[in-house]
């Protein structure tokens, strides 16, 4: 079955074409990071004017190069929520008016089941059932994976998401939007025994986290560090290192907690934060220890991507599944709602 992906949930448009026999033939990204980096985070109608401009030239260029014509493909899958409602409808409506005008099905797509099972695009995958760890830009959730469309949520961030904490970090740090990346860049050169910061709700029981405190703790600790107003590069590197711990170490210590009160030996991450290389590597040697193993997706589909929503949705599609002629986005949309998909 050959599917056609798009992603515009929030500032990137992302293109793929998967073929359920041959894998991914092709994909591309516009990120949006130019539109936005004056403001310091995401315009949401800015977003959805770009998706308006970028995503039909783009959907083109990969169905070039995946060699592919609208009467080849068997389906159209797009991000229908969560998300920016905005950009959510740009491609809504391009998706099934493509889909409409080639007489295939259309099918709106969970965002974050998109990242949840990005990392079946790898040559290696995970079998279910498994723990997954989402972290994104707006999401920090365990979720037990008993199979596609199969979720139980065992915990989540009761205020900011893991990604949302980075940005806001890097915004006291004066770096510019999206700061993940560059706070994990800056953290490469900092000291890790000068600050310690807390490790928020780990002593507590339950799968929950709360990652507010934290941007207090630094907001207060560049306060200290700061001399005539200004930051020495030196601060600004072992905050970076001291935050970046405390997050890490956070999310290691749930994912072992859960995966030991699921019984399972199978963790997957995904979303923007598992792009963060130190979370990868505490990871993998916490969980080898325990003869547990972690998986993910290539970097560039950690963040967001069109080949994630083109693989959810042909699984679904493959199943039979399609939007029915009322189909509307979802810009909140609880991934338990989601119906299963039996397994092949
Ligand atoms: O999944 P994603 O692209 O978009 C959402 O669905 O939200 O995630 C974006 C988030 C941003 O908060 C970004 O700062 C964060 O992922 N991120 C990172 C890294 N790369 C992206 N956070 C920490 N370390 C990274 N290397
Ligand atoms: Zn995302």
């Amino acid at each position: 079955m050959l599917i056609l992906g798009l992603e515009t949930s929030c500032d990137e448009t992302g293109v793929a074409v998967f073929d359920t026999d041959r894998g991914l033939l092709a994909d591309a990204l516009h990120s949006q990071v130019d539109v936005h980096v004056e403001y310091g985070g995401v315009v949401p109608e800015l977003a959805s004017r770009d998706h308006v401009r970028k995503a039909l030239p783009l959907i083109e260029q990969v169905m070039a190069e995946a060699g592919v014509t609208g009467s080849d493909l068997d389906g159209v899958a797009y991000t229908a929520g969560p998300g920016l409602v905005g950009a959510l409808m740009v491609g809504a409506t391009l998706a099934r008016s493509l889909a409409l005008g080639w007489g295939i099905p259309a099918l709106g797509v969970h965002h974050m089941e998109g990242h949840l099972l990005a990392p079946m695009l790898e040559d290696e995958r995970p079998e279910f059932p498994f723990v997954a760890l989402l972290v994104s830009g707006g999401h920090t959730q365990l979720v037990r994976v008993d199979g596609i469309g199969q979720y139980r949520l065992l915990g989540e961030s009761v205020d900011d998401a893991a990604g949302e904490a980075f940005d806001k970090a890097a915004k006291m740090m004066g770096l510019p939007y999206p700061g993940g990346p560059h706070v994990a860049k800056l953290a490469d050169t900092g000291n890790p025994e000068r600050f310690d910061f807390p490790r928020p709700m780990v002593n507590r029981p339950g799968l929950d986290f709360s990652f507010s405190g934290l941007k207090t703790y630094t907001l207060n600790t560049l306060a200290d560090c700061r001399r005539d107003g200004e930051l020495s590069d030196t601060d600004k590197a072992d905050v970076a290192r001291a935050f970046q711990d405390a997050v890490v170490d956070t999310l290691v210590i749930k994912c072992r907690r859960a995966l030991k009160q699921e019984a399972l030996k199978t963790l997957v991450i995904a979303g923007g934060v598992s792009a963060n290389r130190h979370l990868r590597a505490r990871l993998e040697s916490a969980l080898a220890k325990e003869g547990a193993r972690v998986f993910y997706p290539a970097p560039r589909f950690c963040t967001d991507n069109g080949a994630m929503i083109a693989y959810a949705g042909a699984q679904r599609l493959a199943a039979g599944q399609c939007d029915s002629g009322e189909s509307t986005v979802r810009p909140r949309w609880p991934m338990e709602e989601l119906p299963p998909v039996a397994a092949a």
